[in-house]
């Protein structure tokens, strides 16, 4: 459960995720998906429940733990360094094995720069990587997201509105990236999307969020039948 003043944001969501397993969450705007984005990944703390992950309470651990243990996360408003280069920005991505503020700054080893240099290659970004992060598209900044994700070798990563301000070329490119990752590297994704093309047409299973609580947990097919559903949010 999660409030903010008055507002609950999350009243009872109960769910589980397999090991590679791909699923959509998604809902009308404030229904609460970032918020449990926040929860899972232990940058909110939250009044009751309890969130286990790989056989693991995690409640209770500090975001920093939650990243070390293997789940790692893009955000809804991108966040890059934009006076630094793709490449600058990619090795940063160790934040996510827990690496503090002064590993940051020493410079990585030949393993890092290998796995930053295979996910840019695997990205088909390779040309952008001394530019500004700043100076290269939304779509881009996506995908730069993205690697820097992966570069913990997380085995899940919680993605929020992954596709917004991605032309439509490279919203399909995302989506092999994704499915390339889940399939070599066993990766599971929770993704928070409202591009239901998208969602629907990558994902094993759909979460639905209604007002902070779970409306529905199917499969695309069945959700997308799910007359509650429909008028809750597919209709509109
Ligand atoms: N930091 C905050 N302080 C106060 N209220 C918040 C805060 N974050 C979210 N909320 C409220 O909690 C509810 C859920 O918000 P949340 O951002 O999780 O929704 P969402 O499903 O991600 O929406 P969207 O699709 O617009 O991103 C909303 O009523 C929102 O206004
Ligand atoms: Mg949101």
């Amino acid at each position: 459960m999660k409030s903010f003043g008055g507002v609950q944001a999350l009243r009872e969501v109960d769910f589980q995720i397999a090991a590679g397993e791909i699923v959509g969450l998604v809902g009308p705007n404030g229904s609460g998906k970032s918020t449990l984005l926040a929860c899972l990944s232990r940058d909110m703390a939250f009044e009751g429940g309890s969130v286990e992950f790989n056989g693991r309470d995690i409640a209770k651990l500090r975001t920093m733990q939650v990243a070390r243990s293997g789940m790692s996360r893009t955000f809804q408003n991108v966040r890059l360094f934009p006076e630094l280069t793709v490449w600058e920005n990619a090795l940063l991505g160790r934040q996510w094995k827990g690496v503090g503020l002064r590993g940051l700054v020493r410079p990585a080893d030949a393993a890092t720069k290998q796995r930053a240099s295979d996910l840019i290659d695997l990205m088909e970004i390779p040309h952008l990587t001394h530019q500004y992060a700043g100076n290269i598209s939304g779509g881009q900044m996506r995908l730069v997201e993205l690697v820097m994700a992966m570069m913990s070798n997380p085995s899940l990563v919680l993605l929020d509105e992954a596709t917004s301000g991605v032309n439509p070329t490279l919203i399909e490119s995302l989506k092999h990236y994704v499915k390339v990752l889940n399939q070599e590297e066993g990766v599971a994704f929770i993704i928070v999307e409202h591009n239901i093309g998208f969602i629907f047409s990558i994902a094993d299973r759909i979460v639905v969020l209604h007002d902070g609580q779970l409306l529905a947990n199917g499969t695309p097919e069945e959700i997308s039948e799910n007359q509650e559903v429909i008028d809750a949010y597919l209709g509109a």
